[in-house]
């Protein structure tokens, strides 16, 4: 009877795992560009947290501001957008744009809804964002 569940330990180790694969594309970039890269998405990260967080409180303005500065059209000059859509793939780039598309259309429905009083158009368009993060980060990879 052990022997079965050996064999069945053995298999499931040769197999390889569905959830292991990778088919994202690798883009090559110079080391300080990746590190400027990672530092941003970190902070992408902290962004949403930060917009979330002024939503559960309807501080719709302090949402749309972080939104707009920190992900939006205004933030692309800080995020060196320019240098880095020339080492992207086309493709990526758009998503990249996208992204920023999507965050300031974000801050706009963001500053109605304090209006409006609705939080739903607003975590609709907040979501509208979060899908740009996650298609490009099931395409691509840097590292
Ligand atoms: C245009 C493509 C693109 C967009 C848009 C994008 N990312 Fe990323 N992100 C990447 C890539 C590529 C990596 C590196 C993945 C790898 O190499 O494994 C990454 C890595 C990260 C990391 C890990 C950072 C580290 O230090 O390792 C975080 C966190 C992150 N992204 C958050 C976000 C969030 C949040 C958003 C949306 C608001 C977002 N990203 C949008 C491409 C993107």
């Amino acid at each position: 009877m052990y022997d079965k569940l050996l064999l069945v330990i053995a298999i499931l180790l040769i197999l390889p795992p569905a959830f292991a694969q990778d088919n994202r594309v690798k883009v090559e970039m110079p080391p300080m560009m990746r590190a400027h890269m990672l530092s941003n998405m970190r902070d992408h990260l902290l962004a949403l947290e930060q917009i979330t967080r002024a939503l559960a409180n309807r501080e719709y303005d302090a949402a749309a501001e972080i939104a707009e500065q920190r992900l939006g059209m205004s933030s692309m000059d800080d995020h060196g957008a320019a240098h880095m859509g020339k080492v992207m793939p086309i493709e990526m780039g758009k998503i990249g744009t996208r992204m920023h598309q999507a965050a300031s259309r974000f801050a706009i429905v963001a500053r109605d809804a304090e209006i409006e009083g609705g939080l739903n158009a607003a975590f609709s368009a907040l979501s509208d964002v979060m899908q740009q993060c996650v298609a490009c980060h099931a395409g691509y990879k840097i590292h």
